[in-house]
């Protein structure tokens, strides 16, 4: 056997060749089909850059239009997905529902076990299509608030916050919130999106591989780091009280959740960046600038103390909590962005797969013997 070196946590290594995405670090930027991911999730609709993802192309009017009518018409889930939401204790956590769920959303499908090119596209669709429907009632069921119908005028993302919160957003609000959602829809092989790449170079179906994206994607490490950012600056609460919290956290050696990343380690996230900005913004707007001060302070003190940069997380978190979203579906909102990102990847897979396999380096004991159970101590 050819030894290779051991690399843990897989870092630096290239696991996978891809025309989907790239993080140049020293450009400060995120390359998705050839385009900046900066500049395209600002002016482009969520719409457009999942159509960018599953077809290579931004799409023209006419593609846009059917593409856009196609999710519309996938808005709604079969009853028994509502049945077992409802059987389901109200204290279930809307990336559980989302775990569960999306395998149910398999059984549904005719053409899960069709992976075909073309069937994926019209599978990932339909996840992209569900999955906002399945988070926004799903979390509402549990907590038995009244269900808010899609609102068939409204587009992707503006639906789906509307769904969320049941208030419909102002323009500035429906952008920041598309903005975030086009921000989090690819980012190369994040723990989640390489799950998703393990899982369908089995060839296993796409649902199969969302299903393993979103397991991922639910850790603290990974995707839960927005919801727990918020909650620490809902502990801190007051601007004046951040230097010594965050202080004191770093002396007991605890993570600081929002900062550092593996890929960006000594420098900023730059969909860090546009959240930040949008985050002063809105607080001006609605008068509560607060959480812009106090995620500024501790930005400073953690560049000065510990150089590490906040990662997207950090600041999607606030800006969340100022749209109204429920800070329990921080997470989930990031999985349904996503999911047109883990198709493009589960379909690049199919296309060009060879089964991931890779070898552990044993470190355990060897030569033992079989004692007889009467034996053993
Ligand atoms: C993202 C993350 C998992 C990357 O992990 P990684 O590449 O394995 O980095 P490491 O865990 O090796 O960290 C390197 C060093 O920075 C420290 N560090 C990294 N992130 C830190 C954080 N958020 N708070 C405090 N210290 C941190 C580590 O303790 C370690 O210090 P050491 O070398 O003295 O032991 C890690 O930075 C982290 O846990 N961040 C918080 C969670 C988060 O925001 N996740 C969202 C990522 S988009």
């Amino acid at each position: 056997m050819t030894t290779v070196q051991y690399v843990p946590g897989l870092e630096n290594v290239i696991a996978a060749e891809s025309r989907i995405s790239a993080i140049d670090v020293e450009a400060h930027s995120i390359v998705v089909m050839g385009y900046d991911l900066s500049e395209v999730s600002l002016k482009a609709s969520y719409e457009e850059v999942a159509h960018l993802l599953l077809f290579g192309h931004l799409p023209n009017e006419l593609e846009l239009r059917n593409f856009s009518r196609q999710l519309e018409d996938n808005r709604s889930l079969p009853r028994e997905v509502y049945d077992w939401l409802r059987l389901m204790p109200s204290s279930i956590k809307p990336m559980d529902q989302l775990r569960i769920a999306i395998p149910m959303l398999a059984v549904f499908d005719p053409e899960v076990e069709d992976n075909s090119h073309e069937a994926n596209i019209r599978k990932a669709t339909r996840l992209i299509a569900k999955l906002p429907i399945l988070i926004a009632h799903g979390y509402r069921i549990a907590r038995g608030r009244e269900l808010v119908s899609p609102d068939p005028s409204l587009p992707h993302a503006q639906n789906f916050l509307y769904m969320i919160t049941g208030k419909k957003a102002n323009d500035f609000e429906g952008k920041v919130f598309e903005t975030s959602m086009n921000l989090y829809v690819e980012h190369e092989l994040a723990a989640s999106t390489f799950a998703a790449r393990v899982v369908a170079s089995t060839f296993c179906d796409i649902y199969g591989a969302a299903a393993a994206a979103v397991s991922a994607l639910k850790g603290p490490l990974h995707g839960r780091a927005n919801e727990k950012a918020m909650e620490m600056l809902l502990q801190i609460g007051q601007v004046d009280n951040s230097e010594r919290w965050i202080r004191a956290s770093l002396e007991r050696s605890e993570r600081i959740m929002g900062f550092g990343h593996r890929v960006y380690r000594r420098g900023l996230d730059p969909r860090a960046d546009i959240m930040k900005g949008f985050l002063k913004d809105l607080g001006e707007r609605i008068g509560q600038t607060k959480w812009y001060e106090m995620t500024v302070r501790i930005e400073e003190l953690m560049r000065n103390e510990r150089n590490l940069y906040p990662n997207v997380d950090y600041y999607v978190g606030p800006v969340y909590y100022l749209l109204g979203i429920p800070i329990e579906l921080d997470t989930a909102v990031f999985a349904a962005a996503r999911m047109a990102g883990w198709a493009a990847h589960a379909i690049e897979q199919h296309g060009n797969n060879r089964i991931f396999r890779p070898r552990a380096l044993y470190t355990g004991l060897r030569g033992l013997r079989y004692t007889p159970l009467e034996q053993r101590s």
